[in-house]
């Protein structure tokens, strides 16, 4: 670029080898001209001086980034698609609530190997408003690990420990908005310009009306529309909660500064971040304010600049939004995995209905993401379940979306007969209808209940995330089958976020009887170990290519995992039962087949000729050949 002589670069260059700035070099001449192309489409030619210092910090970062970071970058440029290895799997866990701080999770390093664990997320840990914080998802500064938790220097030493254990570091970034505490927003209150324009703040209610006009409400309990005002009259964009201030990316200063603070986790040695509420990043009048083009441009700014000087460094999106928007942000060159909602919510609603043909269609049409991309599939998360399918799609299947928005939400809060779910309604919005839903695993599958299919319904839930192609997300705890935590509602910060009764403290009682079987928590731990093992050790499960198999039942799941190209000619086809009684697939069924096959939970072999019969909730995993 015209504007960055080489000579203002060479001139960051401090004591570091030639190898290591001709591979900065390298990198710069491939990823500089893409950032700048990005921004001069984001925001015109009036931010070169940004951009321009901008490429200096990126020097100077790449510089900072210690030794053995810069190894895993080498090695990782050689295997770029490590992650989406059958061995990998995920959990994650907020630091206080699962190990009291960061020496309890190091702590619980054994654990974590002893579950086959390869990728571990820590909820947001840094310094955060006190009172009520979104669950940390308010920073106060990205710099500081919060106190009651330890410090970065305690985060990168144990980042550096569960990479000598084989697991890779994921935190948030939460670039969406920061507190109202941080030190960029304390500037703007007290009227300093230049941080004024880091936030969206309005003197009155035209520009808040106008906008409001078109954007969706997310936090309808805590305030209507997306504004919130201060105690001096003006009004602030708070797409979440009011203390929880959303940045202005039409102001390149913005896009610069948190551009630095990506940099600087990334230098504690976190592998991969959590690109928080992707969907909300970028306004416009008239708009939904959701997933516009703007956003995936900042996306992918922010992945050139990692490129430039952090190379290994991952993204994962979290847009929790309508599939068609969902995959947007999937690509090499935007965020290379993301959360899968629709999976997630599907698993839930074949479930309720005992049908699978909702989520066969997704898997069929929805599942497939660009090469070097990946899933990340999950049963559920530390928030609220929405009902995030396509309405056409449901239409196809003679499923009316709004009505069965409204059956799934009662199903899943015990207001349905014969509901075995116990989950607790999210934002209600009577002026709306919308409405979600929150619980763990456990008390929305029937274990609260004491509904006896709980255990299987858990099970066949998390098989499913463990075979469909992408990086299984465990939520701990999960594992031993913890059930719904009610104490929130005594918390004065807590109570009106229902999202809290999913996320218990460390079952430790649960824990305590995982090896036995004779108990609830015993049966969910063995049988999900089995399944995390026997997928460890097949490799048809890496990659994410998935064959839809037509079982001839709505109630039973089939999908063939053909593995790799060249893995050998051989496939899993995995089938999973959504009924609570015994199905049956006919031998006719599975006649496309070669005739015998081996079921690999059970290691044993089957013969397909005749048919086969699953179990309540029943899954098969079975390795086959194609034709006779
Ligand atoms: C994400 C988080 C959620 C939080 C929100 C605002 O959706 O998962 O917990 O409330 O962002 O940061
Ligand atoms: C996400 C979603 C919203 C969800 C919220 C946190 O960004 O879009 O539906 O409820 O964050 O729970």
């Amino acid at each position: 670029m015209a504007f960055l002589p080489n000579d203002v670069l060479a001139a960051r260059r401090r004591s570091t080898t030639d190898a290591d700035w001709a591979s900065f070099e390298a990198r710069f001449e491939v990823e500089f001209p893409r950032l700048a192309g990005l921004f001069h489409r984001i925001y015109g030619e009036n931010a070169d001086d940004q951009l321009a210092l901008l490429a200096v910090e990126a020097a100077d970062s790449w510089q900072d980034r210690p030794a053995d970071l810069k190894a895993i970058d080498a090695a990782r440029a050689q295997n770029p698609y490590w992650f989406s290895s059958n061995t990998m799997l995920g959990g994650v866990c907020y630091v206080d609530r699962y190990a009291g701080t960061l020496s309890g999770v190091r702590s619980r390093i054994p654990y974590f190997r002893e579950l086959g664990l390869t990728y571990l997320h820590l909820m947001p840990l840094f310094r955060a408003p006190e009172e009520n914080s979104d669950g940390g998802y308010a920073v106060s500064s990205y710099r500081e690990v919060d106190p009651a938790l330890g410090t970065m220097d305690e985060l990168a030493d144990l980042a550096a420990e569960l990479r000598a254990n084989g697991i890779s570091l994921v935190v948030d970034f939460i670039f969406n908005h920061t507190s109202n505490e941080h030190e960029w927003a304390r500037k703007a209150l007290a009227g300093d310009p230049a941080y004024e324009d880091f936030y969206l703040l309005y003197p009155d209610r035209e520009m808040p009306d106008a906008y409001e006009r078109t954007a969706r409400e997310i936090f309808p309990d805590d305030h209507p529309g997306s504004f919130v005002q201060l105690d001096d009259g003006r009004w602030v964009w708070a797409t979440f909660y009011s203390f929880q201030w959303d940045l202005n990316y039409r102001n390149p200063a913005v896009f610069r500064a948190m551009a630095r603070e990506m940099l600087f986790l990334a230098n504690q040695g976190i592998d991969i971040i959590r690109m928080d509420a992707v969907a909300f990043i970028w306004k416009r009048l008239g708009t939904p304010c959701e997933s516009l083009p703007e956003a995936h441009l900042l996306l992918q700014a922010f992945n050139a600049v990692c490129r430039l000087a952090a190379p290994s460094l991952l993204f994962k999106s979290e847009a929790i939004v309508h599939p068609d928007e969902v995959v947007q942000y999937i690509h090499p060159e935007e965020c290379q995995l993301s959360y899968n909602p629709l999976q997630m919510a599907l698993i839930w609603n074949s479930l309720a209905t005992r049908d699978a043909s909702l989520l066969a269609q997704a898997l069929e049409r929805r599942h497939a993401t660009p090469p070097g991309t990946a899933w990340v599939n999950y049963v559920r998360s530390h928030d609220d379940i929405g009902w995030t399918f396509s309405d056409e799609d449901a239409a196809e299947l003679g499923i009316h979306g709004h009505d069965h928005r409204r059956f799934l939400n009662a199903f899943f809060v015990n207001r349905f007969p014969g509901s075995f779910a116990r989950g607790v309604p999210f934002q209600d919005n009577p002026r709306t209808g919308d409405c979600r839903i929150s619980g763990t695993t456990a008390s929305l599958a029937g274990l609260e209940a004491g509904d006896p299919g709980a255990v299987g319904r858990i099970l066949l839930a998390h098989s499913i995330i463990l075979s469909t192609g992408g990086i299984p997300l465990l939520y701990l705890g999960d594992e031993v089958g913890q059930l719904n935590d009610y104490s929130y509602a005594q918390d004065p910060a807590q109570a009106e976020d229902t999202r809290w009764v999913g996320r218990p403290g460390y079952p430790a009682g649960r824990y305590a009887v995982k090896d036995d079987p004779a108990t609830d928590a015993g049966a969910v731990f063995s049988r999900l170990h089995r399944l995390i093992e026997v997928r460890r050790l097949t490799p048809e499960f890496a990659g994410g290519r998935l064959v839809p198999f037509s079982t001839n039942n709505a109630q039973v799941l089939g999908y063939q995992r053909p593995g790799a190209p060249g893995a050998g000619g051989s496939m899993v086809l995995a089938l999973a039962n959504f009924a609570d009684s015994r199905q049956d697939i006919s031998a006719e069924t599975l006649s496309g087949l070669a005739p015998s096959a081996v079921e690999l939970l059970s290691g044993t072999f089957i013969t397909l000729a005749d048919g086969i019969s699953l179990d309540a909730y029943g899954v098969v995993w079975l390795r086959c050949r194609t034709g006779h």
